[in-house]
């Protein structure tokens, strides 16, 4: 059955209570959570080996894919085999439907660790059956879809943790608390820099394995694997199979399963903008579209790959360029502010805008058109990252009236926390819609090839601009639809 289901855009908004929720001791009082992982790929791996550390009991696995169900399943055991104190072994089931996981009333928490097309689905399910959620970033492939997430949050009163862990780290903190007590003055620009937009979909021919493709393999579901996507050929450069480290593994760039390098790294790098800027409850106002070349690379579909600019309703312009040493960078009145993994630096004196030259010598550390305060990129650079975003709180932070989320010990043990305060987490549904929002404006903006105004109110084009069409999935297959 094919739903179209444009109509909800008339009715869905952002607007609604208040996320937070007063704190208290859950029924469950000291009782830890039972946990399930649903998409148990490179990422959901990793996520497993967290959770595993912290106060819960992994009791399901489940995967498409049946060499990784049974892989993570023996990951579980070994594990508690292994520390006792940590939870009991013989506990955990392995399952390929994920209904089934979701239909369990012992389960408090699902990890959702799928492709970027099942986000939403799967999220709403396991809110709306009571659990917790931990669900991988972008929170969802489409605008209608964060907003059908967001509801169900509010509806439910259910959390959600967004994975964009960058907010736990001190060094993008850092740089959001600077920005936000006015260590820089009034933020004019800001660039977020990575990789472009989805493709269209193509089929993926791996030479290694022609003969295998497409063909049906009783180990791998692709049919659920593809969901409310259209059912497209098989590749394993699509969707690798058994326990591996292929990457990046090609939905991600697939108009039909992500959004591109704007879902994928957008959602860490717009999400700092966000923070820093003060706009988890908003958005921008405008997006300009991008004048950049036009690739000649087929593949790329003739879409721009930088160049966007987003504009908020103070005036603020935040400009879309490709990957660079910074993730986000920060330019206001009395100097820069930049960050990324590992990476921090920070100029403090008169207002610096933005161009190739200033973007250059911010890259390389040779920028003097004001003070340096601190700046740390790599060894070479002396001291450390720490070291950096310490010399600028230093400096800057000692009074800072405005003090941000802090999370201990990461994202993972940040939800853990809050299933027994039942307070929001770090980014919870309302931090992971927004974001998702702005990775999903940006890929549009190029998809389209398009301009237009934006109402961060009602989370829809202003002014007769744009389509609502482009803010959700034309048709989803089988039952499978979110909005
Ligand atoms: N926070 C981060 O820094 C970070 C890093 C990498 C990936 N991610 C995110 O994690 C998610 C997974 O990425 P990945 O790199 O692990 O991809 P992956 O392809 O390795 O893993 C996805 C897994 O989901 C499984 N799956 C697909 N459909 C399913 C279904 N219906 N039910 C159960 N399992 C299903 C696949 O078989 C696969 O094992 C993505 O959303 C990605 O953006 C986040």
């Amino acid at each position: 059955m094919l739903a179209s289901r444009r109509s909800f855009l008339k009715t869905a908004a952002f607007a609604g209570a208040p996320l937070i929720l007063p704190s208290r001791v859950w029924a469950q009082g000291a009782q830890k959570p039972k946990m399930a992982f649903i998409g148990i790929g490179i990422q959901g791996r990793g996520l497993l080996g967290n959770f595993l550390g912290q106060d819960v009991q992994v009791v399901a696995v489940c995967d498409v894919d049946k060499t990784r169900r049974e892989h993570a399943c023996q990951t579980v055991e070994n594990y508690y085999k292994n520390h006792p104190d940590k939870g009991t072994a013989g506990n955990c089931k392995i399952y390929s439907d994920f209904r089934e996981v979701i239909a369990r009333k012992d389960i408090d928490m699902v990890c959702v660790a799928t492709p970027d097309h099942w986000h939403a689905y799967i999220t709403i399910a396991a809110l709306k059956s009571g659990k917790d959620v931990y669900c991988e970033k972008p929170l969802t492939y489409s605008i209608g879809e964060a907003m059908a997430v967001l509801k169900t949050s509010r509806e439910t009163g259910k959390l959600v943790q967004t994975g964009a862990m960058q907010r736990s780290a001190f060094e993008f903190r850092t740089a959001a608390e600077l920005v936000r007590n006015g260590a820089i003055g009034k933020i004019t620009h800001v660039d977020c820099n990575f990789g472009g937009p989805s493709r269209p979909h193509r089929d993926y021919e791996n030479p290694a394995n022609a003969e295998k493709e497409g063909a049906p393999n009783p180990d791998v579901d692709f049919d659920m694997w593809c969901g409310g996507a259209p059912l497209v050929k098989y590749s394993d450069r699509l969707a690798p199979r058994g326990v591996h480290n292929f990457f990046p593994m090609f939905w991600r760039f697939d108009d039909l399963f992500g959004s591109g390098y704007c879902g994928d790294w957008g959602a860490h790098h717009l999400d700092i903008a966000q923070w820093g800027l003060g706009m988890d409850a908003s958005g921008p106002v405008k997006i300009i579209k991008s004048t950049a070349g036009i690739p000649t690379d087929p593949i790329l579909g003739g879409r721009r790959q930088e160049g966007m600019q987003m504009v908020f309703a103070n005036g603020t312009v935040l400009h879309h360029n490709p990957f660079s040493t910074w993730g986000t960078v920060f330019y206001g009145t009395e100097g820069i502010v930049a960050v990324n993994r590992g990476k921090f630096a920070m100029w403090h004196g008169k207002a610096c805008a933005p161009d190739d030259a200033v973007r250059a010598k911010i890259q390389d550390g040779s920028f003097d058109g004001c003070e340096k305060v601190s700046f740390y990129r790599k060894k070479e650079d002396g001291g450390s990252c720490d070291a950096a975003a310490h010399a600028a709180r230093k400096a800057f932070l000692k009074e800072a009236k405005i003090k941000l989320y802090q999370t201990k010990g990461g994202h993972p043990a940040d939800l853990v926390k809050c299933f027994t305060t039942r307070e929001q987490p770090c980014s919870n549904a309302e931090v992971g819609a927004r974001a998702a929002v702005l990775c999903h404006l940006c890929n549009i903006s190029y998809v389209r090839d398009a301009a237009f105004e934006w109402d961060p109110v009602a989370n829809t084009f202003a002014n007769g601009t744009g389509d609502p069409a482009w803010l959700v999935r034309p048709q989803y297959r089988n039952n499978w639809a979110v909005v």
